[in-house]
């Protein structure tokens, strides 16, 4: 066996039948190639159907089979109808792995109801409402490894950032559910984590890095330097997802380049520079 092979099955998510969701761009596309690159098969839900074509066409074009189901994650009709679609085609999920999200900026004395609720929707109901969409799936291999459900969150769980609308209460809400999914179906051999990303370069962040030395004041804000690139997540999600981590249920990984580490060193000290500052 070579090399490349052994790793490739490393993860043990050959012919796998792996959900993502938001899988047309960014974090998403990438958890997606990264799971494809360790041989699981693909199912890809995005409400974008042209991005999401766009996507299995790059997968085949490379010959990789990847099906699709265009569908909101806000409706639970649409994602019903697409479960029963991946059951009937692929068979049962093993994995799953909420990422679909938006960002509505908004003050929260002048932000409109409607924008708080469509965060709240997308952000966080959706994720229960997929989870619940693929549970029976999931569960189905208590037997057989179990399965894994991923959840992207975010860094802002934590930390709010001003001006972002209900972004930080929906993803402190994913951190919670996740850990109420695990308690609820670990029995089953359902595991369920969350991924905490801090600032990633993706489609939905792209006009901020636009900015003029926007890149590197927000690299000199991490331990590592930089800011991170979508594989940064995939890899992480890949392995949370996979039988390698079947021992790790209702954790949260923060994957921010040490960002969250770097409070105290932002704090001005007469005498002392905040590292990247000179
Ligand atoms: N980019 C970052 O810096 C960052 C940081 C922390 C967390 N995140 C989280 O990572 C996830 C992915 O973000 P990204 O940066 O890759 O964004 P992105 O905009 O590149 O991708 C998001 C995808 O979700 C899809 N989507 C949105 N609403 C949907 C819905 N209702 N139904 C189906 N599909 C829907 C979009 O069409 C898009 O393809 C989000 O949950 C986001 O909150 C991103």
């Amino acid at each position: 066996m070579t090399t490349e092979i052994a790793c490739a099955q490393w993860l043990q998510l050959q012919h796998k039948v792996c959900v993502v969701t938001g899988a047309a761009s960014g974090i998403g596309l990438a958890i997606a190639e990264e799971l494809a690159r360790h041989g699981a098969r693909l199912v890809l839900l995005d409400r974008n159907a042209e991005l999401l074509n766009r996507a299995v066409e790059g997968f085949s074009a490379r010959g990789i089979k990847a099906s699709a189901v265009a569908c909101d994650t806000t409706s639970e009709a649409q994602l019903v109808a697409a479960a029963e679609k991946v059951q009937q085609e692929q068979g049962a999920a093993q994995v799953l792995i909420n990422c679909a999200g938006i960002l509505r900026a908004g003050a929260l004395d002048s932000m409109s109801l409607d924008d708080w609720n469509e965060v709240l929707s997308v952000n966080l109901s959706a994720y229960w409402l997929c989870s619940k969409a693929f549970g029976e799936q999931l569960r189905s291999h208590a037997t057989a490894g179990g399965a894994g459900v991923v959840h992207v969150a975010s860094i802002a769980a934590h930390f709010p950032q001003a001006y972002s609308g209900a972004y930080s209460a929906a993803k402190a809400g994913v951190c919670l559910l996740s850990r109420q999914i695990a308690i609820e179906w670990g029995a089953d051999g359902v595991r369920s984590n969350v991924i905490s990303p801090g600032m990633i370069r993706t489609p939905l962040s792209a006009g901020i890095y636009s900015h003029p030395g926007i890149e590197l004041a927000r690299a000199h804000m991490t331990a590592s330097g930089r800011v991170g690139e979508p594989e940064d997540i995939a890899q992480v999600a890949a392995f949370l997802a996979s039988p390698r981590a079947g021992y790790v249920n209702a954790a949260e990984l923060v994957v921010d380049g040490g960002m969250s580490a770097k409070l105290m060193d932002m704090v001005p000290r007469p005498g002392f520079s905040p590292a990247g500052v000179s």
